[in-house]
């Protein structure tokens, strides 16, 4: 009997040819088509994907649509705890991997299958996110990497492979960047994009515009949360899913969310990458100016280091690890004052707070002040300066 293997299938011309491969290999191959938002190319549909996945010769393929999923237990997660890498990745690409890997596992135990599959090459951070959540979910699965391992050594060769194979690959379009994008946003590598020395051109990016067609005016949001949860643009009440389109459009108009990153990744190589997210981008900076009317000044600080350590975690595959488990905890326990509203200008590719509101602020005007409400006893400033600094008085 064949052996049967779920491969996470994206349409792509490496999974499209990794399909015919573990064919001749005497796998049955069964195709994942995780929908996360990524924006299907033009005339493209699932229905097409699934067709290639058939003509390449799977036995079967599952599209699932795991949008709503993937910013409920997902997205939310990392933005309640302002999960950043390395100061300007939102992380998208990393936050799928795991809830893709979830997938590969439980259909393998629906089909019975002893081995998952990924197209991934040997030099990213993702082989190791899908394969350590794999391994997390279910160690006895053997997980192959076709991309790792196989024979051809170009674009050319493999586009040689599915053409005598008639596999419908789109030959004509030359493909200048390697792209991973979902709703959380868009992360973008290679080609001209290796010159360091050299300015991304604006072909690289795909939902933000550039700062030549923005408009000479800035647009105010206001994005409204409760519990950390954004809930309201503009007062209008939206579900998660729903929010995050309609800020990827909003922010994209203004050219919101693009960055340009000399990254560390887990394998030990430098790269470079662009990245774009405008929704994600606006409801961070939204979410960090809450917190910081709303959380006292030790855990708004210790929540700072928290976040690192987070969204480490995030990049290095570790999201079903016991360590991001407990922080989870921590970080929703800090929620619970995280209610009211952020005034965001976006202009010219810039998103910053201006204005902000909370039934719970900690901000007490009559302590603050200058002006004659005063009620701050400076008096008591003499005092607490003398024993704060004692310890260090020669
Ligand atoms: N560097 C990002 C990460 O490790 C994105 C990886 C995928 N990027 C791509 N352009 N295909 O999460």
């Amino acid at each position: 009997m064949k052996k049967k293997v779920v491969l996470a299938y994206s349409g792509g011309l490496d999974t499209s040819c990794a399909v015919r491969w573990l064919k001749e290999r005497n796998y049955e191959v069964i195709c994942f088509v995780a929908d996360l938002g990524q924006g299907l190319g033009e005339g493209e549909s699932f229905a097409q994907i699934e067709g290639r996945a058939l003509a390449a010769g799977a036995a079967k393929v599952y599209i699932k649509d795991l949008q709503d999923e993937f910013v409920e237990d997902f997205v939310l997660p990392a933005l309640k705890a302002n999960a950043i890498y390395e100061g300007k990745y939102l992380l998208a690409t990393a936050l799928g991997r795991p809830l893709i890997a979830k997938y590969l596992v439980q259909l393998a135990h629906k089909e019975k299958a002893e081995a998952v599959a990924h197209g991934c090459t040997g030099k990213g951070n993702d082989q190791v996110r899908f394969e350590v959540s794999i391994g997390i979910l279910d160690s006895k699965l053997e997980v192959i990497a076709p991309v790792r391992s196989w024979e051809f050594k170009s674009r050319e060769e493999e586009i040689e492979y599915c053409l005598m194979h008639n596999i419908p690959i789109d030959v004509t379009k030359k493909k200048p960047y390697s792209i991973d994008r979902n709703i959380w946003g868009v992360s973008i590598e290679a080609g001209i994009l290796e010159d360091l020395e050299r300015e991304p051109p604006e072909d690289a990016y795909l939902i933000t515009k550039s700062q030549t067609q923005h408009s000479g005016y800035p647009k105010y949001i206001d994005v409204a949360f409760v519990k950390g949860i954004p809930k309201k643009i503009d007062g209008k009440a939206y579900k998660l899913k729903t929010l995050i389109s309609h800020l990827n459009e909003v922010g994209g108009t203004y050219g919101v969310g693009r960055s340009d990153l000399i990254e560390n990744r887990l394998v030990g190589i430098k790269s470079r990458e662009i990245y774009e997210a405008p929704a994600a981008t606006i409801l961070f900076t939204a979410h960090k100016e809450l917190e910081a009317l709303t959380l006292d000044r030790e855990l708004s600080h210790f929540k700072e280091m928290i976040a690192l350590k987070y969204s480490e975690l995030v990049y290095y595959g570790l999201w079903y690890s016991p360590l991001k488990e407990a922080l989870d905890a921590f970080v929703e326990k800090t929620q619970k004052h995280v209610t009211g509203k952020v005034r965001l200008k976006l202009y010219k590719g810039n998103c910053t707070a201006v204005a902000r509101s909370s039934p719970h602020s900690l901000y007490k005007k009559e302590l603050s002040t200058y002006g004659k409400e005063d009620k701050f006893n400076q008096s008591l400033a003499e005092g607490f300066i003398k024993i704060w600094g004692m310890p260090y008085q020669k």
